[in-house]
């Protein structure tokens, strides 16, 4: 969302008698309560996460298949077997629901990086706990109610140690964003401002050699030093990059295949570097096909400066990434439909490139249970695509009675938007 980068969350109280469903029972280091309420049965994720569950779903979390991958490779999704399976030999001839699931696309080079398959089930944003100066009390917290509302990824600006930690032992796997569009906590105008002085166009960042050279060093930087840290998923080239930026207009001359150019590039540079995670943009996934749809505006991805099925083309990508705000995109008089269209409309795309995409923000600013019932249309629509999975705009938790931001989006866990969080967390891993 513009104003601030990303991640979403959350809860389970802590000191409950007996551990509610999807609540956490156990993992390294946990000293909290073992035992599962009536009808619950306590499931390892990991060797650092347990969760009460119902029985009913046991039968898919307890196949937790690990899956290596040595070479470009689509697909390993058909795995109901404990053991380890190398999808150079399960992927004779990728169909593009096995192609659309992340699980079977993480890279591998050690033994170590091992990605069960509910890892293709997403969900959170929260940009805070990296940018805000929480505690480690309240970090933990973030990750309890993230891990409580059933998510198993979180998608967050900067990396930090303890945060990273911290998603570990709550057995979350973590989408890094790498600079920001807008201006907020900076981002790509400061590159452009501090190299090059004011005035320049937004889109100088990705075209300018000592900008782009600048960019390249940090990126560098960071993916060097978690080079072998299996619990960040994978990373985005930037949150949101268009053309135009927050006060910096772009250029005459740029359009969608100036970001597919620099996306192609730089995804290319981090996989030379870094061939353990996960790469993607980070972007809007607008759709470049304006006649059709009447020149409605998130489909003019071109003059934007986002075209979703070119960049989903590129090779050292994985996985697509789109987002959705209707209200705030012109859509507001049917928003909901709009946004069933804009979920069915991507899963078309990513179905015909095979490959993965996810709708990795999207969100209402209404409350209460009208906003729930939208959420649960949408959600209906993402498992009736097959659309590989989706983060919702954003975590929220409460610190000792004090909130964390919202932007109208926050979603803490007493919301009623938190139950259906969890019941679609089990849809998705239903669906395998
Ligand atoms: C809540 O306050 C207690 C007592 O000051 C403190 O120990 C704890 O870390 C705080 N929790 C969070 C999440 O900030
Ligand atoms: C990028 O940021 C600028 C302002 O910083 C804003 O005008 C533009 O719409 C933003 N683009 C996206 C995709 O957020
Ligand atoms: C962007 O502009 C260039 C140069 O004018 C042109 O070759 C290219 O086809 C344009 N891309 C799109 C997506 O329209």
């Amino acid at each position: 969302m513009r104003r601030h980068v990303l991640l979403l969350a959350i809860l389970v109280g802590p000191a409950l008698a007996s551990v509610p469903e999807w609540g956490q029972c156990g993992g390294l280091g946990w000293t909290g309560e073992t035992d599962c309420a009536a009808g619950l049965v306590c499931i390892e994720q990991n060797e650092y996460y347990s969760q009460c569950l119902a029985g009913t779903t046991t039968t898919i979390i307890t196949t937790p298949t690990t899956v290596s991958i040595t070479s470009t490779v689509k697909s390993t999704t058909t795995v109901s077997t404990t053991s380890t399976v190398k999808s150079t030999t399960t992927s004779s001839a990728p169909t593009a629901t096995g192609s659309s699931r992340l699980g079977g696309l993480i890279p591998s080079t050690s033994s170590s990086h091992k990605v069960d398959v509910k890892y293709l089930h997403l969900r959170s944003n929260a940009y805070w706990p990296a940018l805000l100066g929480y505690s480690d009390a309240a970090i933990d917290q973030a990750f309890s109610d993230i891990a409580g509302s059933g998510a198993t990824v979180c998608r967050l600006t900067i990396p930090a140690d303890y945060l990273i930690s911290s998603a570990k032992s709550h057995g979350i796997k973590l989408l890094i964003t790498l600079t920001n569009n807008w201006s907020d906590f900076g981002g790509m105008d400061v590159y452009t401002v501090q190299l090059l002085g004011s005035g320049l166009p937004h889109d100088t960042f990705y075209t300018n050699p000592t900008v782009v050279a600048a960019y390249k060093a940090y990126v560098q930087a960071i993916v060097m030093r978690y080079l072998t840290e299996d619990t960040i998923m994978a990373w985005e080239l930037a949150n949101e990059p268009r053309c135009a930026g927050t006060s910096t207009a772009a250029s005459a001359t740029c359009n969608s295949t100036v970001i597919t150019n620099w996306a192609a590039e730089i995804s290319a540079y981090i996989k030379s570097l870094d061939p353990n995670h996960l790469v993607a943009i980070g972007d809007e996934g607008f759709i470049n096909d304006p006649l059709p749809h009447d020149y409605d505006y998130p489909y003019q991805g071109g003059g934007i400066g986002i075209d979703f099925e070119a960049n989903l083309a590129i090779d050292t990508l994985d996985f697509g990434t789109f987002h959705m705000y209707p209200d705030s995109w012109g859509e507001s008089g049917n928003d909901i439909a709009w946004g069933q269209q804009w979920i069915t409309d991507h899963a078309t795309i990513m179905t015909s490139a095979n490959k993965p995409a996810i709708m990795e923000e999207f969100g209402l600013t209404y409350t209460g249970t009208q906003r729930a019932d939208d959420y649960a249309t949408w959600y209906d629509t993402v498992i009736s695509t097959g659309l590989t999975g989706d983060l919702l705009w954003q975590a929220g938790s409460v610190f000792n009675g004090t909130e964390t931001p919202n932007d109208g989006y926050a979603i803490y866990p007493t919301d009623p938007v938190y139950t259906l969080l969890q019941q679609h967390a089990a849809a998705l891993k239903a669906r395998g």
